[in-house]
């Protein structure tokens, strides 16, 4: 079971949970209808068969690259800095644990905590941060559209992918999820 949960205000620290007083958790369903991410199951030892994950590419068309991520100290920066893509971004993890955090409708850090087996689709337009538990285990799979991997840190609120994001996420696109999604 995929955990998520909003986070405290602390920068300090920023490999532990990082929960509120009392914690709050959030489901799936309610992280899609606040941000639009998306999660599936993968096998992570075979996912180069697994269905979900060649079903998923081929109707997104996240086919371009695949990059084995298993980040240095400078990669890892990077990767908590805030940031959006222009397409959606699938990140499936190999090994090891990491915390990816995901700015909901409001603004406010929701933090998911993801194991081997875990993918999320992150929109394009929407402002996340990557991280590793304290552990440095981690090994996954970033599966993109784009030829060129591309971070635009916070603020680019110009870019048209964007305000398409925005648009989708205050005009209810989000708000069912769609069938063929296997939220927990
Ligand atoms: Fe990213």
């Amino acid at each position: 079971m995929v955990r998520a949960w909003y986070m405290d205000d602390e920068v300090a620290f920023p490999r532990k949970e990082h929960h509120r007083i009392p914690p709050k958790f959030v489901t799936l369903e309610e992280l899609y209808k606040t941000s639009g991410v998306e999660y599936f199951h993968v096998s992570p030892d075979c996912y180069e068969t697994d269905s979900t994950l060649k079903e998923l590419i081929e109707e997104r068309g996240n086919n371009i690259q695949q990059i084995v991520d298993n980040p240095n100290e400078e990669e890892l920066k990077q990767h908590f800095t805030e940031h959006f893509h222009t397409d959606d971004e699938f990140r499936l993890v190999l090994e090891g644990c990491g915390y990816f955090d995901i700015r909901d409708k409001y603004d406010e850090w929701i933090r998911v905590e993801v194991l081997p087996g875990d993918l999320l689709v992150i929109p394009g337009g929407c402002y996340h941060r990557f991280i590793v538990d304290n552990q440095n285990a981690y090994k996954g799979l970033r599966i993109l559209k784009d030829e060129v991997y591309q971070a635009h840190k916070r603020p680019s609120e110009d870019l048209e992918c964007r305000k398409l994001y925005i648009r989708k996420l205050y005009n209810g696109a989000f708000d069912e999820p769609r069938e063929e999604i296997n939220l927990i």
